[in-house]
C-alpha cells in the first residue's frame, strides 16, 4: 500500500492536490506536512509539522509513516523569492536536495516536483514557448527552478530514480489562496470583486501569462504520476498549458457580472518578472508522451 508525503501541503496547490490525493490513497494513506500548523483544530487528515530544511526531521517522518512517495511542494514563489533571494534558494535548493537525498537513501519509488514557466527568460520564445529552448531566466525564483531541474534529471539518471516534474502556469482556483507569486493577481482579482468592488493590478493590462485553472493542474499532476515510466521521455520537466489572458480579460469578464467593478493598473516589480515570462507554452511533449486530457476546463 503507497504512503505519500506532501511537503508545503498547506500552500494553494497543496490545499487542493492534498484532497485529491486522499481520495486515490485513503486519508490514512496521505500524510499532508508543512512548517506551520492548519489554521483551525479540525485538519480533514493526516497533519504532522516538517520544515524542508531539518534533513533528520525529514527522515524521520519518512520512516514513522513507511512513506512510499513524495509530493515536494514547499517552496518561495517568484514575488515573495525576490525580497528575500537567500531565504528562497534556501528554501526551494536545499529543501530540494533534502527531499532528493533522503528518497535515494530510502528508496522512495517516486518523488514529485513542481517546476514552473519561470524557467523561460527573457531570450526564450514569449509564444508556444517550446520544451527545449533558451533557459535564462532573470528571477531568483526561476534560477531555482531551473536548477531544480538539472537536480532532478540527475538523479533521475545517475541514481535511477523515478523524479517526475511539471512546468506549472499560474494557477486559479477558488478554493485557496495563493502564496506570492506573479500571477496571483488572477486569484485575488476575484476576492476584491467579491469583497471590495475595486482591485489594484500590479500588472499592465495587456500582459498576457500562461494560467491553469486549478483542477486541471491537479488532474495533470495525478495523471503524470500515474503514467507508465517508460514513455516519458523528458528526465527534467514537461511544459504544461492551459490558457493565456491578461489582466483586461479577466476585467472585462467579471464587469460582465459585477458591473460597478473599477480596477486600476499600478505595475510594481512583478511586472519585470512577467514579462520575462512565455504568453503562451508548447506542452505537445507532455501530450505526446503521457496523453494528458488535463485542458478540458481550462479550455471550456
Ligand atoms: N501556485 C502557482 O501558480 C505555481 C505555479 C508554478 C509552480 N508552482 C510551484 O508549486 C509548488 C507549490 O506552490 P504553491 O502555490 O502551493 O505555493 P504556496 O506559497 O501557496 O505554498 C508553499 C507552502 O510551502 C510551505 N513552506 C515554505 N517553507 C517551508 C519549509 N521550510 N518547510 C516546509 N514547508 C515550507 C509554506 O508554508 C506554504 O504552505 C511550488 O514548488 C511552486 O514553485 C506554483
Amino acid at each position: 500500500m503507497d504512503h505519500i508525503l506532501v511537503t508545503g501541503s498547506l500552500g494553494q496547490l497543496g490545499s487542493e492536490l492534498v484532497p485529491a490525493l486522499q481520495v486515490k490513497y485513503g486519508r490514512i494513506g496521505v500524510i499532508a506536512t508543512d512548517n506551520h500548523p492548519p489554521a483551525g483544530d479540525d485538519y480533514p487528515g493526516q497533519f504532522h509539522l516538517l520544515d524542508v530544511l531539518n534533513k533528520a526531521a525529514i527522515q524521520e517522518t519518512i520512516e514513522k509513516y513507511q512513506i512510499t512517495q513524495i509530493y515536494h511542494l514547499a517552496a518561495i514563489l517568484s514575488a515573495n523569492a525576490e525580497k528575500n533571494p537567500a531565504l528562497a534558494w534556501r528554501i526551494n535548493m536545499d529543501g530540494l536536495l533534502n527531499v532528493l537525498e533522503i528518497a535515494r537513501e530510502a528508496g522512495i519509488s517516486k518523488v514529485f516536483w513542481p517546476s514552473s514557466i519561470a524557467v523561460f527568460g527573457p531570450d526564450s520564445p514569449k509564444t508556444h514557448t517550446p520544451q527545449n529552448t533558451l533557459m535564462n531566466p532573470n528571477t531568483i525564483y526561476g534560477i531555482t527552478k531551473v536548477a531544480g531541474e538539472k537536480l532532478c534529471a540527475y538523479y533521475n539518471e545517475k541514481f535511477d530514480m523515478d523524479i517526475r516534474s511539471l512546468r506549472y502556469p499560474g494557477l486559479v482556483g477558488y478554493k485557496s489562496l495563493p502564496g506570492g507569486g506573479t500571477t496571483d493577481y488572477a486569484v485575488e482579482i476575484y476576492h476584491q470583486a467579491a469583497r471590495s468592488g475595486s482591485f489594484t493590478c500590479p500588472l499592465a493590462e495587456n500582459t498576457a501569462l500562461p494560467m491553469m485553472y486549478m483542477p486541471d493542474a491537479v488532474r495533470a499532476t495525478l495523471e503524470l504520476m500515474a503514467a507508465d515510466k517508460k514513455s516519458l521521455c523528458v528526465k527534467t520537466s514537461y511544459n504544461l498549458a492551459g490558457i493565456s489572458f491578461a489582466p483586461k480579460e479577466i476585467y472585462a469578464a467579471i464587469v460582465r457580472h459585477c458591473p460597478d467593478f473599477m480596477i486600476a493598473y499600478s505595475p510594481d516589480f512583478r511586472q519585470q518578472i512577467a514579462a520575462s515570462w512565455p504568453d503562451s507554452i508548447d506542452d505537445s511533449a507532455a501530450q505526446k508522451d503521457w496523453n494528458g486530457k488535463w485542458r478540458t476546463i481550462s479550455k471550456g
